[in-house]
């Protein structure tokens, strides 16, 4: 099982740090945290520790991985391109949860980008996160440190249940700001395009790109997709997950299941009537979006940890502002 390190989340020790570019430097995986999610981090220049992320998670080595960095200087570095779009975007949101989709430099290993010519990246503002990329002076490697399809993880807790036979060292500095992964942006074409909603809402992101588009995976997780990682099915607890278009409707699927003798977690928007007995376990989330996103893994993770059957979730508002959020919950619902 994985050695867990405690950090100071504002204030990053020393050691632990050093610890941690120390195993990174060997080849070695270390999950860590984000502002977003927890990542599974490697150096990404060293194609073996790459391929042990991808080994880890189980995920197929064709969905490419996001390079993290510093800032915009270092991340030009692993670009073949750098459009003036990137630029005015990585200037205002960096360091920070967006993800630039840029074309590869020659010289970046093709396996963290999964063989494709493009490469993400990101500059982190989670000072732990920082102090390892600076101290290891490369990039890092880092998808979200769950198994291929899994919940994403927003403790240490989680990435330890999840990949603890995999991952030799965790740093753990509390739950994440976000609870919620990094919007994905690619800036190849002249008109931008979200291939991922995350954590930097789409009004904010349009205040610096006010002609960003929507790509259809974004929306609908159909077939033709941009970003290999965005299959339909994705951030799936173990138990089944419904979703149920409003109150009444989660709380009717609710009690059909009880009624079979099944246990279920409701997953519900804001203040509930509905009170936790021995096979109902009852989440009221609050009614906005960050805070909602900063909650929404943990409930999931612990309604998994306590074995239901099902989970109802009752559908978010249909509004740019929740739009990651909603993104998740139907990928999570999907049965495929
Ligand atoms: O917040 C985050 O982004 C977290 C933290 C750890 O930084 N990382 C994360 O990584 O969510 P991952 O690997 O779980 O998700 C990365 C997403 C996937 O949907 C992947 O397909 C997409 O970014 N992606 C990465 N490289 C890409 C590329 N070259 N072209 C298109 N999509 C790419
Ligand atoms: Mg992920």
């Amino acid at each position: 099982m994985s050695r867990v390190l405690p950090v100071d989340p504002h204030a990053p020790d020393a050691d632990v740090v050093d610890e941690a570019a120390r195993v990174l430097r060997g080849g070695g995986l270390v999950g860590l945290p984000t502002e977003t999610v927890y990542g599974l981090a490697a150096c990404a220049l060293d194609e073996d520790a790459v391929a042990r992320v991808f080994a880890a998670k189980g995920r197929p080595t064709s969905h490419p991985l996001i390079a993290h960095v510093l800032g915009e200087d270092e991340a030009r570095r692993l670009a073949a391109q750098w459009p003036d779009v990137a630029h005015r975007l990585a200037s205002a949101f960096w360091p920070g949860p967006l993800t630039l989709i840029v074309d590869r430099a020659g010289d970046v290993p093709s396996a963290v980008a999964g063989g494709g010519d493009s490469i993400a990246v990101r500059a982190p503002s989670h000072p732990v996160a920082r102090a390892v990329i600076r101290a290891l002076g490369q990039p890092i490697a880092a998808p979200s440190a769950n198994r291929f399809q899994g919940l994403s993880p927003t403790t240490a807790d989680h990435v330890v249940r999840q990949l603890g036979t995999f991952v030799g060292l965790v740093l753990d500095a509390g739950p994440c700001a976000a609870g919620i992964e990094s919007t994905v942006v690619d800036v190849r074409s002249p008109r931008p395009r979200v291939l991922r909603p995350g954590a930097l809402d789409l009004p904010t992101l349009r205040t610096i790109a006010p002609d960003v588009e929507l790509h259809s995976d974004a929306l609908a997780g159909d077939e033709l997709r941009a970003s290999p990682g965005m299959q339909a099915k994705h951030y799936s607890p173990r138990a089944q997950l419904l979703l149920a278009s409003d109150r009444a409707g989660a709380e009717r699927i609710t009690v059909e299941l009880l009624a079979r003798g099944k246990s279920v977690g409701l997953l519900v928007l804001g203040p509930s009537s509905k009170r936790t007995f021995p096979r109902l376990a009852v989440h009221s989330l609050p009614p906005d979006p960050v805070a909602y996103a900063h909650a929404m893994f943990a409930a999931l993770h612990a309604l998994d940890e306590i074995g239901v059957d099902a989970i109802v979730v009752e559908a978010v508002p249909q509004d740019d502002a929740w739009l990651a959020v909603a993104d998740r919950l139907r990928r999570a619902a999907c049965p495929g």
